[in-house]
């Protein structure tokens, strides 16, 4: 074996496209895969403060900083162009803009389980086609989709959020079928509670953050780093040989289901 020490992980020379790279997962994302050495294409529905673009630059690596609204397949592909025009073409694609549409489903307005899917999941495919076959073209890179533990327990009240969780799941095993014999990986995270602007309205509520704390295993809320660290090794060729998997970062929360049964003794 070699002495030499490289770094475990180094994404030199990689281009590395980021979704909803404005928002508190999205932006733990950017600073993730500059660190490692990546080249990042920044998208957002919303235009960045510039600072975030800066950060990068000052890491050393190209940014680029792109207005696109991935639930429109023409602005994706647009946004595609631009990343191919001026940085190369795409060799890891990070999925995850997202956004919340809550309501019950008997009264849920058809318009915001549509917006919702849109966003979560036709978004998440129109990204797929348009910066996959960049990848496919050259034969290698690695699609990493931000789903939620929501794709596999539902989410109550929330209303399209589960489905399309769990088609996003599904859509990732697909692929890792389909474009594995291409050289082509795709892998799930899913954040568990993670404190971000998506969730910060539930903040609010006093003693929220204690009561949450306390029904997750580890303790503690997920922080945006928790689930940078895990997408940054499953694009990596650490990963090489992982694909149409599921990694669940939460604190072991998802573990928790047998402990809501009565059971005189055990508790
Ligand atoms: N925060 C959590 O607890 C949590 C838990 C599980 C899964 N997730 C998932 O993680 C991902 C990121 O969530 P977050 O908590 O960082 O949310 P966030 O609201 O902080 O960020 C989401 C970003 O996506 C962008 N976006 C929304 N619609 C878009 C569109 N049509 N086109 C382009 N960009 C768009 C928003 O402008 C925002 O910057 C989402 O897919 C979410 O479902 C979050």
């Amino acid at each position: 074996m070699s002495q030499k020490s490289e770094p475990w992980i180094d994404f030199s020379g990689r281009i590395c496209v980021v979704t909803g790279a404005n928002g508190g997962i999205g932006t733990g994302l950017v600073r993730a895969f500059a660190a490692l050495g990546a080249d990042i294409a920044m998208i957002d529905r919303v235009e960045t403060s510039g600072t975030l673009e800066e950060e990068v630059r000052r890491a050393g690596r190209k940014a680029l900083s792109l207005v696109c609204d991935v639930s429109d397949i023409s602005s994706v592909e647009k946004a595609a162009e631009q990343v191919r025009s001026e940085l190369g073409g795409c060799d890891i694609l990070v999925n995850n803009a997202g956004l919340l549409r809550p309501g019950k489903l008997e009264a849920l307005d058809a318009a915001d389980w549509e917006s919702l899917i849109a966003v979560n999941l036709h978004g998440y495919f129109h990204c797929v086609q348009a910066f996959g076959r960049q990848m496919l073209e050259r034969k290698r890179g690695a699609l990493v989709h931000v789903a939620s533990i929501a794709g596999s327990q539902p989410q109550a009240f929330s209303g399209g959020y589960s489905a399309a969780k769990a088609a996003v799941a599904m859509m990732s095993r697909q692929l890792a079928f389909e474009w594995g014999p291409s050289g082509v990986r795709s892998n799930v995270v899913s954040p568990g509670l993670v404190r971000t602007p998506l969730s910060e309205n539930f903040y609010r509520t006093p003693d929220v953050k204690e009561r949450r704390e306390a029904v997750v295993p580890s303790r503690r809320i997920g922080a945006v780093e928790d689930i940078a660290d895990v997408a940054v090794f499953l694009a990596s060729d650490r990963a090489g040989y992982v694909n149409g998997q599921e990694i669940v970062v939460d604190g072991g929360f998802s573990q928790t289901l047998m402990s809501h049964i009565p059971r005189p003794g055990y508790e």
